[in-house]
């Protein structure tokens, strides 16, 4: 089954703190999002493998560490997804970018997808999907399930909040998909929204409300 990982860095936890609060208007609410992005994506790439390099240091030569050079690629859930990506890329610059459109159906809260563009080589990639909310993990299941269509071995999701709801979908689904959230939140309301979470993340984030 995959790994649930929780970041409980104070600093993720100040973030996300802020981000709950309603009274967090759009342009704090954006910044805390890629912030805490960031600080979750330095966690999540823990296991990058490095090598081994010989170079040399103004004063002398040097054995040190890169990274072995693994291609890597983030892929949001839009539309909330793509106020992680900038976080994302501040620590991983290289990687490319795959978008996955995906939207809850507000009726039956099942993901439609309306878009979807991914690298040419994405099956060659170690994927990042990130997604600042799993509720029911609709959404993340049905990426998730699209990447590894595409040809995907390595994937990993990141949101900010996950429900216990969603959390058990994906590692039902996807038993290889290790997950990592800033928080575990309690439950689902009627509509499935996650308590106490922090709303809807997309309106929150472009202002849509
Ligand atoms: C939100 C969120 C996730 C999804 C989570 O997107 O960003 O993609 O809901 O819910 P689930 O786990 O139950 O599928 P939404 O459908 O509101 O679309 P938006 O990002 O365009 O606002
Ligand atoms: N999507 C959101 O943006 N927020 C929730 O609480 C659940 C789904």
């Amino acid at each position: 089954m995959g790994k649930v990982t929780v970041f409980d860095h104070p600093l993720i936890q100040h973030k996300l703190s802020i981000m709950r609060d309603k009274d967090t208007g759009v342009k704090e609410f954006r910044e805390l999002v890629s912030e805490v992005a960031m600080l979750m994506c330095y966690e999540a790439t823990r296991d990058l493998p490095l090598e081994e390099v010989q170079i040399e240091t103004p004063v002398a030569p040097a054995t040190v560490n890169r990274l072995a050079g693994k291609k890597l690629a983030v892929v949001p859930i839009l539309r909330a997804g793509l106020g992680m990506v900038d976080g994302m890329l501040t620590m991983i610059p290289s990687a490319k970018v795959g978008h996955i459109g995906l939207y809850r159906d507000p009726e039956t809260l099942l993901p439609v997808k309306y878009y979807c563009k991914m690298p040419k080589d994405i099956a060659e990639r170690d994927v990042i999907v990130v997604d600042p909310m799993l509720a029911t993990g609709g959404s993340a299941t049905a990426a998730i399930t699209f990447l590894k269509e595409y040809g995907c071995k390595h994937i990993k999701l990141m949101s900010i909040i996950g429900a216990p709801e969603g959390i058990k979908k994906v590692q039902a689904e996807h038993p290889d998909v290790d997950i990592y959230v800033a928080a575990q939140d309690e439950k689902l309301n009627e509509h499935g929204y996650i308590i106490p979470g922090l709303g809807d993340a997309g309106d929150r984030i472009f202002g849509t409300k």
